[in-house]
């Protein structure tokens, strides 16, 4: 333990939206106490970085590191952690759960008030060289080649997992696969729609599949997101600026409403739009961050239409991620089909320029 040293590597660090991100020397401490330090693998490029970088979300907590879906190894560990070890593969974990807490002991949600999602309150887990200190963003920053977490914030997976790729798992295919399945519980035979094709609404689509949806149509103002879409088992692929009418009367008069509509934007419209297309018991899902007040009339609530939120499909990480990784080292979930390019970390901004322009799935950064 003594032996240990911080660690000085390399970090795309956020200072201001318009400008790009610029890699720097940061210093990682020696973790204490209930911490871990990491060494990353590879990196996803979300659109909940993008909202940061391109000044769409403000924050003050600056200089920040970017990033919050990644798989890495761990380094070592402080000397109060006793489930990890240095070597052990892990996810890094937007929803930490401290597992004492009576939150924690509801199995149905992931939200611990205690160690929980407090984006807010990001912590400094890293510093500059003259030692300011850098925010991680959802207490995280991943595009740095090593970070100190608390352990509750990474999640340990089966080694065979150790596949540039799997980085994914943390944030898109959790969030996509356990929104459909967990957060709207789709059932079998029933219509819904997933509005927003990026890496969070294609693993929507592939759960409104796995859990044997009759109808599932796929929404995305962008054409080319079609093929891939109709690949992971939408039925039908809609562009709602090539509609006549509105997307939610057409889905009112082709399939009487949808019983469950899944937004994948985070756009405050789409969201209410995907409200006016429910059946009248159907479920709305919010996944997207974005949106500030929205608008539904009281009266179509009290038919039994609900609207559902959570974090990562409100399914706890432990569990998730190990079902997830089990069912891609099975071959049941093509999780490669859905990084569709790779990135060093110097070449970060160009990654998150993809992404803008809506020419990839998943953009990684491998390091
Ligand atoms: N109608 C339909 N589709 C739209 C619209 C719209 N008005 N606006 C954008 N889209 C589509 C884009 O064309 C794109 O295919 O939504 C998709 C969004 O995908 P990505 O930008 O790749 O985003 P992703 O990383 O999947 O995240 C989606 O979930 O985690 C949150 O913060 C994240 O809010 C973001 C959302
Ligand atoms: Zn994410």
């Amino acid at each position: 333990m003594s032996q240990l040293k911080a660690i000085t590597c390399k970090a795309a660090i956020f200072r201001d939206a318009n400008q790009p991100l610029s890699i720097e020397s940061v210093i990682i401490d020696v973790p204490l106490a209930d911490h871990v330090r990491i060494k990353m693998i590879s990196a996803g490029i979300c659109a909940s970085d993008g909202h940061i970088k391109w000044g769409h979300m403000k924050t003050s907590n600056l200089p920040m590191v970017l990033g919050h879906e990644g798989l890495a190894l761990v380094e070592s560990v402080g000397p109060e952690v006793k489930q990890l070890q240095a070597g052990d593969l892990v996810l890094t974990n937007i929803m930490s759960q401290c597992d004492q807490c009576k939150d924690c002991q509801d199995r149905s949600s992931n939200f611990c008030e205690k160690d929980g999602f407090q984006i807010r309150n990001a912590s400094t887990n890293k510093k500059l060289e003259d030692g300011t200190g850098v925010w991680g963003f959802c207490r995280l920053g991943v595009f740095s080649e090593y970070v100190l977490l608390k352990q509750s914030q990474v999640v340990k997976i089966d080694p065979r997992l150790n596949k540039e790729n799997c980085c994914i798992i943390s944030c898109a295919v959790m969030t996509g696969f356990f929104s459909a399945t967990n957060l709207a519980k789709v059932s079998p035979n029933s219509t819904a729609c997933v509005i927003g094709l990026g890496a969070i609404g294609l693993n929507a689509v592939f759960g409104c599949k796995f859990n044997g949806a009759q109808n599932i149509i796929a929404i995305d103002i962008n054409n080319s997101k079609k093929a891939i879409a109709l690949e992971f088992g939408a039925t039908e692929f809609v562009n709602p600026q090539e509609l006549d009418r509105p997307v939610e009367q057409y889905l009112k008069e082709k399939y009487g409403g949808v019983h469950y509509a899944i937004e994948c934007i985070g756009n405050q419209g789409v969201m209410e739009s995907a409200f006016k297309a429910l059946k009248p018991t159907g479920t709305l899902a919010l996944v997207g961050v974005g949106g500030k007040t929205l608008n539904f009339p009281a009266i179509e609530m009290l038919t039994g239409r609900t609207v559902a939120g959570g974090f990562l499909g409100k399914k706890r990480s432990d569990e998730g991620f190990n079902q997830l990784g089990e069912m891609y080292l099975n071959g049941q979930y093509n999780i490669d089909r859905l990084v569709t390019h790779r990135f060093s970390l110097e070449q970060i901004n160009d990654a998150f320029q993809l992404l803008k322009e809506g020419k990839c799935i998943r953009s990684i950064i491998v390091f």
